[in-house]
């Protein structure tokens, strides 16, 4: 009963836990009072305007950036730790915007997503190919997987950058605007497979995104964040324009006129 209850504890601990979070860069002060707790199995979208503090958040949470006050704890470690070597994946913001001089392939580049400081030596090379081919196939590039990277589209770019990451094999996945530069239905079609990452491999999401229709309709729960968390809910409970124009405090400049009030949350979000 005993190693039950332990397990049970084991199983329902957050994989993430902020608390108090602020963070400031190059003197100003970036993200405040940020407060969150990820579970496994979670896909998370976060919004906010440009500069905001997303992908502030994100590289803080990686243990790039310092927190100025509280504190982040990922699988109870602290960001960085070596122990979370291979666990955590990350897709940055114009990750898919490589050197055009860079001559790899695609397959090539997803096999650098295998190796890390952990693994390089005591891997074997049949298992990182497997990793590899699973991981194109998933993102559906294997007619391209020959192609050098500088020759693709944006959007096979992006796609590339995303097995990339999925052949870490990492639990825990965090990526900033993976969308950009990907047409409609690759991007329905990455957000189905991210959606069915998280229900049938287990893995966590974190996902930064200014598509917020895409990504409302995908993510089970939105984060809205503006220096500090003004939303954290259910994505079907994501407030409408309006209601997110008053919490973000912006008043209406127009009485007769809505949407001079939040034309910035409509283009910017
Ligand atoms: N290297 C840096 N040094 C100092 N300040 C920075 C640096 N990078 C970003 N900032 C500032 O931090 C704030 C948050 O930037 P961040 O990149 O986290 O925003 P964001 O929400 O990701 O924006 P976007 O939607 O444009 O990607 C902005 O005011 C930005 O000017
Ligand atoms: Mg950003």
């Amino acid at each position: 009963m005993k190693s039950a209850l332990i397990e049970d504890k084991i199983l329902k601990s957050p994989i993430l836990e902020i608390d108090n979070l602020s963070v400031m860069r190059s003197g100003k002060l970036i993200l405040k009072d940020i407060n969150m707790t990820v579970d496994k199995g979670e896909f998370i979208g976060i919004v906010g305007p440009n500069g905001s503090g997303k992908s502030t958040l994100l590289l803080t949470i990686l243990g790039v950036l310092k927190a100025q006050e509280g504190s982040i704890r990922i699988y109870d470690s602290n960001p960085m730790s070596r122990n979370l070597y291979g666990k955590i994946g990350w897709v940055s913001q114009a990750a898919s915007n490589l050197p055009k001089e860079v001559r790899i392939t695609i397959r090539e580049l997803v096999y650098l997503g295998t190796v890390n400081a952990k693994n390089m030596f005591s891997f074997s090379n049949k298992n990182r190919r497997e990793r590899v081919k699973e991981a194109i196939k998933m993102v559906g590039i294997q007619d391209i997987e020959n192609v050098d990277v500088g020759r693709v589209s944006g959007g096979q770019r992006q796609r590339a950058v995303i097995a990339r990451a999925l052949a870490t094999e990492a639990e825990f996945i965090l990526l900033d605007e993976p969308l950009v530069g990907m047409d409609h239905e690759s991007r329905n079609s990455l957000l189905k497979l991210l959606d069915r990452f998280c229900h049938e491999s287990g893995k966590t999401i974190i996902m930064v995104s200014h598509d917020l229709s895409a990504i409302r309709q995908t993510a089970h729960r939105m984060i809205f964040l503006e220096e500090t968390i003004k939303f954290d809910g259910m994505a079907e409970n994501f407030p409408d324009l309006e209601s997110l124009a008053i919490m973000r405090g912006i008043t209406q400049v127009h009485e007769d006129d809505h949407n001079h009030s939040y034309s910035d949350t409509k283009e910017r979000v």
